[in-house]
């Protein structure tokens, strides 16, 4: 017996002095295993009695319980003690700079036209959508512009086939929209989109361009809310002391017609070289829906009137910006992008 409290005191010291779990480990193979001290001590027990052997049987079995226990503590304690080390050795410094993505910018026709849609939509617009590859029906007919109509020369159009062409505007969404009404108002839609024309491509002019459209229908429409609306546009994209002029002009789809011109953002309706010294800056078309093409579409033009407008996005993006070339939006040049960085 005395042999076996040594041997316990002997492990319980190593134990409590033990650092790591494989030490540990190899302390519990040779206290508790087959071949440790404990088994030799045990062999004496076949020269007990039944009685002392019974006593050294329960001596033994507690020291084994002791040394169990120490291992079982110990090993939660270095375990611990181990997590503990790892979370502090992984410990994140939030406070050392990030190794930053470099960021894309957002195109200013897309920022022009999330603006416009931001303001639209604001007014209880809806933004409506139509293909690029129309037909002549939607493009032209429905827009009262019949095949050998003078009004087809105003726009050099790319044909697919007869009948097949890539939209020189986005009216043909007005005619798109009005047949899916039914002929039952409102309406109230913006069309931003992709246009096209058989133009020569300069500083001004691009064969592929973006156009959005407006339509209001409803019953007691009149011009003035044509003007409202458009004033409220102008204030909007290019600042509140903007005003507004509308020249006679011709569209076959809108009668009247107008052209609408900006007081010149960049001289305040001074005169400079952006306004071509005149104060003012020509943005967009509108008009009345003529009611021929209410009619066409399948709206009664005794009950609804309407107005609509074409406003051309690379113009308002070139003028609100400053760009002084319409290919740089075409273009993928980092540097003209990268000046345009996101509000968000
Ligand atoms: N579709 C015309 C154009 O492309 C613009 C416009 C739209 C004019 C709506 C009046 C009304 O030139």
């Amino acid at each position: 017996m005395d042999e076996l409290l040594k041997i316990k005191e002997e492990a319980l010291d190593k134990i409590s002095v033990c650092t790591s779990l494989k030490d540990l480990n190899d302390l519990r193979v040779f206290y508790l295993g087959k071949k440790g001290p404990m088994q030799a001590a045990m062999k004496s027990m076949k020269d007990m009695t039944k009685e002392e052997r019974a006593s050294f049987g329960q001596v033994s079995n507690k020291v084994k319980q002791d040394i169990t226990k120490a291992i079982e503590d110990k090993k939660v304690a270095l375990e611990e003690a181990e997590m503990n080390e790892k979370i502090k050795n992984e410990k994140i410094d939030i406070t050392l700079p990030s190794t930053t993505l470099p960021l894309g910018s957002i195109h200013p026709l897309s920022m022009v036209r999330e603006e416009l849609e931001d303001l639209f939509i604001g007014m209880g617009y809806s933004v409506a959508e139509g293909p690029e590859v129309e037909t002549d029906h939607y493009n032209f007919e429905l827009m009262n512009i019949p095949a050998g109509h003078p009004a087809r020369d105003m726009t050099d159009t790319f044909y697919i086939n007869d009948t097949l062409l890539m939209r020189c505007h986005t009216s043909p969404v007005q005619a798109r929209t009005m047949l899916k009404a039914q002929g039952k108002g409102p309406i109230k839609i913006i069309c931003p989109g992709k246009t096209y024309r058989r133009d020569d491509d300069d500083a001004t002019h691009s064969h592929q361009f973006s156009q959005c459209e407006g339509l209001v229908i409803d019953k007691n429409i009149t011009m003035a809310d044509l003007k409202g609306t458009l004033e409220l546009f102008a204030k909007k994209m290019f600042g509140e002391k903007r005003e507004i002029r509308l020249r006679p002009s011709y569209f076959p789809f809108t009668e009247p017609s107008v052209e609408v011109d900006i007081s010149c953002h960049n001289c305040d309706g001074k005169g400079c070289p952006m306004c071509k010294y005149t104060g003012w800056i020509e943005v967009l078309g509108a008009g009345m829906v003529n009611p021929k093409v209410l009619e066409m579409c399948g709206f009664d033009p005794e009950v609804y009137q309407g107005f609509a407008f074409g406003i051309g996005l690379e113009r308002v993006a070139m003028l609100k910006y400053g760009i002084d070339n319409i290919r740089n939006f075409y273009s993928d040049d980092l540097r003209f992008l990268n000046q345009f960085t996101r509000k968000d």
